[in-house]
């Protein structure tokens, strides 16, 4: 019988060079930990070990034979979205949002299947063969596009994040949701997104010098549709046509999709069917009565499309345990509709104090980044906390200073500091404060 391999520290020592860390003792740079440490398994790892029965079964007769579209493991079924808890008899099926779950992902593409859902009136099947994308407005010449000629247009595939307005809304009243990690923040998903840069068909409509803004609906039942500055549809703005690789999905906008990076989830408008060129802002009931920032005064703002700096740590996290004291990597992502992630800092007392953790590479502008750093946890009760920089300066702000700012009385664009207690026995609690 073979002993299982636990991760353990076989050096006390803390890194010689470089500055003096406040958390030096708990916190081990990547190269102390290479010099010092042996990792396995970490967090989650089970305890115990079961007698090994060699040759287990699979080495002994063949595996099964090939399958036309491949499914995670047997092992894995447990690993879904989070779905939406509603009341029975909710007047609007299909209108809602599913969750990822970000504690059971790593690095930062999130699998198709596995990519949050926002959606108003449900998820239409579309025939693609029956779908147009109009161009019209303020325009030289008004144009309609299948899906077959979009198809055809030189295309550019970039990894971006996306993330709903209202992710982490509990924020606000702080009241931590029943449930894993991802009910919390498991509003926001990355892929790799391939497209037509909408700016090549809206130079081939030829723009009015007039316009400064463009309407982009969808035709699912809710009629979806929203307000765009200009200056931003011709600059990084897509046309979406592919996932990851694949065609989109019918919950991300199959056979076509806006996508805005950096901005409101609800500004890439799934299954695109039109978008009009204006003047001004449309002002359409999706952005007038949901997606404003109600101020403690009353008057709410309008158009706040970027969204902010943020980060969360996913490991630890609620739904996962910890094995016992020794070393664990705390892990995590960060992101800026600004830009790319510049740093990111890891407490384990509850903000008193600070350590930077090493950022995977690439950092991507607007794409998710995945922070790193091994933490040698001692036993004890331990609050561990994540802040994340962007690349223009701007900093995770506290709860404190963003209720201070913004009140209460919102629902969109929380981006504060949010916690995870690791208590005593190893139960881990995220939380907002
Ligand atoms: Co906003």
């Amino acid at each position: 019988m073979r002993r299982r391999h636990e991760p353990h520290i076989t050096d006390e020592g803390t890194p010689a060079s470089g500055a003096i860390r406040p958390h030096r003792r708990t916190f081990l740079t990547q190269g102390a930990l290479l010099a010092g440490a042996t990792v396995g398994g970490l967090v989650s790892q089970t305890s115990g070990s079961r007698a090994a029965e060699f040759p287990p079964e699979w080495r002994r007769r063949p595996g099964r034979s090939f399958v036309a579209y491949g499914t995670p493991s047997p092992f894995e079924a447990k690993v879904g979205r989070l779905l939406p808890v509603r009341p029975a008899g909710h007047p609007t099926p299909g209108a809602g949002a599913s969750f990822t779950p970000l504690e059971q992902l790593h690095g930062i593409i999130t699998p198709n299947g596995l990519h949050y859902e926002r959606s108003h009136s449900g998820v239409p099947d579309i025939d693609p063969a029956r779908h147009e994308l109009i161009v019209h407005g303020l325009v030289r010449r008004p144009l309609v596009f299948t899906v077959d000629a979009l198809l055809r247009y030189p295309t550019v595939s970039r990894v971006y994040f996306l993330e709903c307005t209202g992710n982490s809304l509990a924020g606000f009243p702080a009241t931590s949701p029943a449930g894993p990690l991802g009910r919390m923040h498991g509003l926001i998903s990355c892929a790799e997104w391939t497209g037509v840069p909408l700016a090549t068909l809206l130079d081939e409509a030829g723009v009015d010098p007039r316009a400064r803004w463009m309407l982009a609906e969808g035709i699912d039942g809710s009629g979806m549709s929203r307000s765009l500055p200009l200056d931003k549809a011709m600059d990084d703005v897509l046309v979406a046509l592919y996932q990851n690789g694949e065609r989109l999905r019918p919950e991300q906008g199959y056979p076509v999709r806006l996508f805005v990076p950096g901005f409101e989830g609800n500004l890439s408008v799934k299954w695109l069917h039109r978008i009009k060129v204006t003047e001004g802002p449309t002002y359409t009931k999706d952005e007038t009565s949901k997606y404003t920032d109600l101020l403690p005064d009353g008057r709410a703002l309008q158009f706040t499309l970027r969204m902010d700096v943020k980060s969360t740590i996913t490991r630890p996290a609620t739904g996962l345990t910890m094995q016992g004291p020794g070393l664990y990597e705390v892990s995590g992502l960060a992101w800026s509709g600004t830009g790319r992630i510049r740093r990111v800092e890891v407490s384990a007392d509850g903000g008193k104090s600070w350590a930077d953790a090493t950022l995977q590479e690439p950092v991507l502008p607007r794409a998710l980044t995945r922070f790193r750093l091994p933490w040698k946890w001692p036993g004890g009760p331990a609050i561990l906390a994540s802040r994340a920089t962007d690349e223009r300066g701007e900093v995770q702000p506290t709860r404190e200073q963003l209720v201070a700012a913004r009140g209460l009385r919102s629902v969109n664009h929380y981006n504060a500091i949010s916690i995870c207690h690791v208590g005593g026995d190893g139960q881990v609690t995220s939380a907002w404060a």
